[in-house]
């Protein structure tokens, strides 16, 4: 049996907090991590054009490449495309969704905080799964494009302003939540200095691992190997990617190949 391979999908590096969990408990698989910069962010974008876009792309990988699962690593995007990509595609799709039923579970007095993109804080998808999971909670949510960048930018090894990363926090700062869900795949990315902001009693909860278990789950057994490199795919070559090099670099990905954003 050849090395199993997964689709990883985000509209910029975020995805890379999902496939570090991925990698911890499966190094045997391989990666196509595949980047829609060209529509970055994701949070901003106008519903259609995320759903139409991501789709094609997804597809189009899935069709030119040997794929046995996909993973959509953007919470933002799994918010609207998870029912229309698996009408499309004949592999399993997993989605990555806010860790609200955990955080439910965790936080004593029932003071959650979700911190997510404008996009994802806004969606039915979320209102729904905090209505299921957490009715009996006070969820706080914080959604934020600037974060986001925020992690686009420590990827591309500039120095984080923590002055910035406070004004974005400033709403909960006085009282944090018990417990934070990272409600898009940038953030665990910017853990250490969220967790600095808000204290160490604040607990930082995100959906990584639980993606990761999901996989092992749905793929054969692991084969015990280490599959090395993976391949990168973009729809936009910049100067803040040539930048990013290095943190793909680190994690076995080859120079980025250009793709059209259709
Ligand atoms: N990483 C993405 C998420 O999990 C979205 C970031 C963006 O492009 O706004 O929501």
């Amino acid at each position: 049996m050849g090395v199993q391979q997964v689709l990883v999908f985000d509209s910029g590096v975020g995805g890379l907090s999902v496939w570090d969990e991925i990698r911890l408990l499966r190094p045997d698989l391989g990666a196509l991590y595949l980047m829609d910069n060209a529509r970055f962010p994701y949070g901003e974008l106008a519903e259609q054009t995320l759903i139409d876009g991501a789709c094609a792309l997804i597809c189009q990988r899935v069709a030119e490449a040997a794929v046995d699962v996909v993973v959509v690593a953007c919470n933002t995007a799994s918010t609207l495309i998870l029912p229309p990509l698996r009408a499309a595609l004949n592999i399993p799709v997993v989605g990555v969704v806010p860790a609200i039923k955990p955080a439910a579970l965790l936080a004593e007095h029932g003071d959650i905080g979700l911190l997510a993109t404008p996009g994802t804080v806004a969606r039915p998808y979320t209102r729904d799964l905090i209505s299921q999971f957490a009715s009996h909670c006070r969820v706080r949510l914080l959604g934020s494009s600037r974060l986001v960048a925020l992690a686009e930018a420590k990827l591309a090894g500039e120095q984080i302003d923590m002055g910035e990363l406070q004004q974005v926090l400033k709403p909960w700062l006085a009282a944090p939540p018990e417990v934070v869900v990272l409600g898009c795949t940038h953030f665990p990315l910017l853990r250490d200095e969220l967790q600095e902001l808000l204290g160490e009693q604040v607990q930082l909860i995100d959906s990584g691992a639980a993606i990761a278990r999901r996989l092992d789950q749905l793929l054969q057994p692991a084969s015990g190997g280490d599959s090395g490199a993976g391949q990168l795919y973009v729809t936009q070559i910049n100067e803040r990617l040539t930048r990013q090099e290095s943190a793909f670099a680190g994690r076995g990905f080859g120079e980025p190949v250009l793709v059209s954003a259709g």
